[in-house]
């Protein structure tokens, strides 16, 4: 059976992320992002914030990306673009990058469905003495029941859903020298104001299926479930 990234994959969605490019756009903006920086999105999809940060910044810019079909759809909007920007398959949880190498790491929608001390010891490693991280993550609002956590568990294949506290703690545990969360003031888990698709020649049925369920999903825990952006500085 496919799995929700499956289905993001097959469905090529751009702006898989709480708040898609429009949140995206108003959080680089808030940043002094120079020619001179180095960013890199990890899980970073179809590419299209690192297409964005490109155009806007004119930087280096690398994405990682581990499912097949997603590095494909990135690759083809990148090669669209005609922008220079490295595209690398490979885990988050063993970034093929040298120490240091990064100003900006952003995360978005990623951290939960990863090993997130692994990948955040690795984005420790990678970033500058004083690089941010910028993430921005599905938060519990309220304690889950275990009833809600594994039917959210099964069905977007997330590890945890941590809440605000469970944030601060798992970025502090690894080594971040400061932590800000912020809540977003507007309402995030709508499917607007997304999405794009590069949608795949053949989808099976099964995955179509899971656009209604994403929707039910979303209605269902629309009070249990927020958003937080995460910036971490190391
Ligand atoms: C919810 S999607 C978000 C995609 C993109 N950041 C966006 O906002 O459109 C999560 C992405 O993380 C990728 N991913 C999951 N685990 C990963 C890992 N261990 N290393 C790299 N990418 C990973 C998935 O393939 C997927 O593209």
């Amino acid at each position: 059976m496919g799995s929700y990234m499956d289905f993001l994959a097959l469905y090529g969605v751009g702006g898989a992320h709480p708040g898609g490019i429009l949140l995206t756009k108003e959080l680089m903006y808030r940043e002094e992002i120079t020619e001179d920086m180095a960013i890199l999105d990890i899980g970073c999809g179809t590419a299209q914030t690192a297409v964005f940060l490109k155009e806007m910044f004119e930087c280096r810019v690398a994405g990682l990306e581990i499912h097949p079909i997603m590095i494909q759809k990135a690759k083809k909007r990148v090669l669209a673009a005609g922008a220079d920007i490295e595209l690398i398959k490979g885990s988050a949880e063993r970034m093929p990058f040298r120490d240091g190498e990064f100003d900006l790491i952003t995360s978005e929608s990623v951290l939960a469905f990863v090993d997130r001390k692994k990948v955040l010891s690795e984005v420790m490693r990678t970033l500058k003495p004083g690089g941010l991280l910028l993430a921005v993550e599905m938060t519990a609002e309220i304690e889950l029941e275990d009833d809600d956590r594994n039917d959210l568990s099964g069905f977007y294949g997330v590890r945890d859903i941590l809440n605000e506290d469970e944030w601060r703690r798992c970025a502090v545990e690894s080594g971040f020298k400061t932590v800000e969360i912020e809540k977003p003031d507007f309402p995030l888990l709508s499917p607007e104001p997304v999405i794009e698709f590069d949608l795949s020649e053949e989808i099976p049925e099964e995955i179509h299926e899971m656009l209604d369920r994403h929707e039910e999903y979303l209605k269902k825990y629309k009070d249990l479930l927020g958003v937080r952006i995460i910036k971490c500085q190391k």
